[in-house]
């Protein structure tokens, strides 16, 4: 990999620790750049600091290559005896170097386990071994050489599912699916992480080219499986397919309705009775892609929709309402309430991912694409000029998470890795992990240091039946000062300031993530 290649590959983690900017709304290099100033640095050979989206600080997003086991991980601090389950996770780990002009999101998946049980961790990688992987392994190429540009593609590509499975994980019926939202899921093992199905259609349930969004909720009155899969109707079409799967597998409902174009759905929200989307102008570009580009630009002539609609339903009723061209990304909760739908989520005011194009062929907008935590809201009855929104929260956290227990009903409590905000303008911040109350509009931090990169954390509950926000935090720290050698930290979740009461000490740069997912154990098999 050249070294330009390898430094954008390297900022464009999504990440943490970064210069405050909170006041101007800027983060990391985007706070450099407005000013003037050099992008900040904090090691020599691995730029640790960047834009919100585009680069962060590094850590998470850096390539390993290897695939790793080892067992009975060192652990300092005290193990609760009450965390019992896996901490899952993916992320892009380019099994070649990438072209140039393409973007980390088309690294192939490399998948990771901590195994807690009975006080002991066992830690354990692998690939993801999708049809791409497994077609690239044999030709020792690159066979898809562009982000979601088949036109692009090696003729031995031809039929193959395009899934890079580096996105996301769930849990369904033993198993761990892995996910890309172009795709069905690649279904591993759930202790050894072997790939077992390269594409996974519930038994034949989904179409074999049927997308499947990489964010589906787990429904918290039935433990269904909501989700969705865009470009329904072949690539590039305006429609998008929702389903539901109950926890035997057995697809339950599938509606699909027309979207006002095809734009980035990359979450969504879904409550009790309705489901909500959020269509952005990171749009469909079918004259970029014909020129070899990627799949996406950001359009800022168009406008952003927010529609909902019943679950349940024939999608018949959908209701539009438009605001200006901003986005909304990942989805921290979402509850409806008196006639109203709420919509928690990260926004920014331009595109969330400036290293990909601008129709109009401007420079990325840095500032435009810092994001912080806002609520959503509009009429489900649909009288209204357009939604509503509120700014929940100044910080600058792009992957919010919440207890997945209340993915579909009212939630207190969210979570997030994030710099910290009270550091002054322009100063190196460390990255931090925040506990959020929602309800009450405080926060809390746990600062991790300068030199430190937090992954996206995940939240896991003592048992299935504790309440809301009683458990643990985990997450990744790749230490930048140490190579990327990566500790697992776990925090109380209802004491994060405190910092962490245990930490698993790997030998070794943890592999690349973008979200992770916790597993209970009585969620395994017997
Ligand atoms: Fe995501």
């Amino acid at each position: 990999m050249a070294d330009q290649d390898r430094r954008d590959f390297i900022r464009s983690a999504v990440g943490a620790a970064a210069t405050v900017g909170v006041a101007a709304g800027l983060t990391g290099n985007a706070v450099a750049a407005a000013a003037g100033a050099p992008a900040i640095t904090d090691t020599v050979t691995r730029p640790a600091h960047g834009p919100a989206r585009s680069a962060g600080t590094g850590g998470q997003f850096s390539p390993i290559r290897a695939e790793v086991t080892i067992l009975d991980c060192n652990i300092e601090g005290k193990l609760p005896a009450d965390l019992n389950g896996g901490f899952y996770a993916t992320g892009p780990d380019p099994q070649y170097p990438m072209r140039q002009g393409n973007i980390i999101f088309d690294g192939e998946g490399h998948a990771r386990l901590f195994r807690i049980r009975n006080g002991r961790v066992d830690y354990r990688t692998r690939w993801v071994k999708s049809e791409r992987f497994v077609a690239n392994d044999k030709a020792r190429a690159q066979l898809f050489p562009m982000y979601r540009n088949p036109y692009m593609d090696d003729p031995r590509a031809k039929g193959l599912s395009r899934s890079t499975a580096n996105t996301h994980v769930i849990n369904h019926k033993g198993l761990i699916l892995a996910l890309k939202e172009d795709s069905p899921p690649v279904a591993m093992d759930l202790n050894t992480l072997e790939t077992v199905d390269p594409v996974y259609t519930f038994d034949g349930q989904l179409p074999r080219d049927r997308a499947f969004t990489a964010h589906p909720k787990v429904c918290s009155k039935t433990g269904n499986i909501v989700a969705f899969g865009y470009e329904a109707d072949g690539f590039g079409s305006a429609s998008v397919a929702f389903f539901e799967i109950d926890k035997a597998g057995k697809k339950v409902w599938e509606t699909k309705i027309p979207v006002p174009y095809c734009g980035l759905l990359h979450d969504f929200a879904v409550t009790e009775n309705h489901i909500a989307l959020f269509v952005v102008p990171l749009a469909f570009d079918p004259e970029q892609i014909k020129r070899g580009g990627i799949h996406w630009s950001w359009d800022k002539t168009l406008k952003s929709h927010l529609g909902w609609f019943r679950r349940y339903g024939d999608g018949k009723d959908v209701k539009w309402v438009q605001g200006p061209a901003q986005s909304g990304t990942h989805t921290m909760g979402a509850f409806e309430d008196a006639g109203r739908i709420h919509f928690d989520t990260e926004m920014t005011a331009g595109s969330p991912f400036p290293f990909m194009p601008n129709k109009d062929g401007s420079p990325p907008d840095l500032p435009g694409s810092v994001s912080t935590i806002y609520r959503i809201s509009a009429n489900l009855s649909g009288k209204t000029k357009g939604y509503e929104v509120k700014q929940l929260y100044a910080l600058q956290a792009p992957l919010p998470k919440q207890d997945d227990r209340y993915n579909t009903m009212p939630y207190r409590y969210g979570y997030a890795a994030c710099p910290d905000p009270t550091v002054a303008l322009g100063e190196v911040a460390g990255s931090c992990y925040a506990r959020m109350d929602v309800q009450n509009g405080t926060y809390e931090l746990w600062n991790a240091g300068p030199k430190v990169s937090l992954a996206e954390p995940v939240f896991a509950p003592k048992s299935v039946n504790s309440r809301e926000g009683e458990g643990y935090l985990l997450g990744v720290a790749y230490n930048l000062d140490q190579n990327l050698r990566s500790d697992l930290v776990i925090l109380d979740a209802e004491r994060v300031k405190d910092g962490p009461i245990a930490r698993v000490k790997l030998p070794v740069q943890a592999s690349p993530q973008v979200h992770g997912w916790w597993v209970r154990e009585d969620q395994y098999p017997a």
